[in-house]
């Protein structure tokens, strides 16, 4: 990977301003090693919203104008699914690097593809899984590689409210990639099988509730609950270790909650009697640092660009996440049937 020259703030053009864009041309702003100089959007009344707000930085609606701009070092893409490749994939071939929203692609020879333009370029090439910058979910991988929680016997998630509907993509394409990047970083593997039930409840053919399991290698298993339709907001993991127990919500004030219990099943002093028994310690909520995860991610961009390091949302995850969508998808098509996932070939970090 090569690094940019000096140390110059990264100058960032950023496509697509939508609902989640002007997140990030905000954070851009607030990132020292940022220097957000265009935005670009097909809609002019998204534009005139953005450069009325930040009259430094320019507006466009041709993306080509953007990629033909030698004072752009790297793009920041906040399209719709099925415009990622070929944005992303024409930003590295005019030079540029990519950061690009999550999912990195809509099939994972997309997403292959990019990585090796990327790499042939010697480009980032950066999907945008923020929680992995959220510090609950920093502070459980901690918690987990120390080896806190013991074992990790299974999660269960739910991430669910009402809204928002996409009509381009399924419940899994758009909330699956969350939970996928988070436990494909807690758990540092790749499922091997997945399955999976959905139902189109208000737009047929469009999934907006998914009931996701998955198995990883290790043993852990997981339970993944994703919905638009639901009476109330919940942003909510279980893990259940050997040792300890944490709660994650993303919506409380404590938002980790670490359960010093269990169970245990002492050796049998007579044939035939198992008798279990249960741990209830305290409850600890450690301090959390109060970060906004995207400037985290966007620091961690810039910083990938001007020192050539490879970013904690890595490209190679960002591979792994479609393909566990993609596993979801099979097994969807298949009623439910239990899928492999597809291993990539490299190994990750
Ligand atoms: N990381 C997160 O937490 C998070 C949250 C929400 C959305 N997202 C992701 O952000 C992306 C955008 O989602 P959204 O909800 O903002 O979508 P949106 O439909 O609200 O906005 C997309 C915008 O892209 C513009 N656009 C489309 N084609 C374009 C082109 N060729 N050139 C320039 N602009 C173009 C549209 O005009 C629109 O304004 C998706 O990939 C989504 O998954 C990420």
């Amino acid at each position: 990977m090569t690094a940019m020259e000096g140390n110059r703030p990264v100058r960032v053009a950023v496509a697509g301003l939508g609902y989640w864009g002007p997140n990030l041309v905000r954070n851009l702003h607030e990132v020292p090693t940022a220097e957000p100089v265009v935005v670009c959007d097909l809609r002019q009344d998204a534009l005139d919203a953005i450069t009325r707000r930040y009259p430094a930085v320019r507006g466009t609606t041709s993306y080509d104008e953007v990629l033909a701009d030698d004072g752009v070092d790297a793009v920041v893409i906040a399209t719709p699914v099925s415009k990622h490749h070929p944005m992303a994939a024409a930003a590295l071939r005019a030079g540029k690097h990519v950061f690009v929203e999550k999912p990195l692609a809509a099939s994972s020879e997309e997403a292959a593809d990019l990585i090796e333009l990327a790499g042939d370029a010697g480009l980032i090439l950066m999907p945008g899984h923020t929680f992995l910058y959220s510090p609950p979910v920093m502070r459980i991988k901690e918690m987990i590689d120390s080896g806190e929680l013991g074992e990790i016997y299974f999660v269960s998630t739910s991430r669910v409210n009402l809204g928002l509907h996409q009509s381009d993509v399924s419940v899994a394409w758009d909330l699956g990639p969350h939970d996928f990047s988070i436990l494909r970083y807690w758990l540092g593997e790749t499922p091997s099988h997945a399955s999976a039930l959905s139902r189109g409840c208000i737009m047929p053919g469009t999934p907006d509730v998914a009931f996701i399991n998955l198995e990883f290698p290790s043993g852990t298993v997981a339970h993944v609950e994703l919905s638009w339709l639901a009476p109330s907001k919940l942003r909510r993991t279980t893990i259940v270790g050997s040792r300890k127990m944490v709660v994650y919500d993303d919506t409380s004030s404590e938002p980790v909650r670490v359960f010093d219990s269990g169970a245990v099943l002492p050796n049998p002093e007579t044939f035939g009697e198992y008798k279990l028994t249960y741990r209830t310690g305290d409850i600890v909520s450690p301090h959390m640092e109060a970060a906004e995860p995207l400037f985290r991610e966007l620091e961690d961009y810039c910083a990938a660009i001007q020192g050539g390091s490879v970013p904690r949302s890595s490209s190679e995850l960002g591979l792994e996440v479609v393909r566990m969508i993609e596993a979801v998808d099979s097994s969807l098509d298949a009623n439910g049937a239990r899928m492999e996932v597809a291993i990539a070939e490299r190994d990750l970090v």
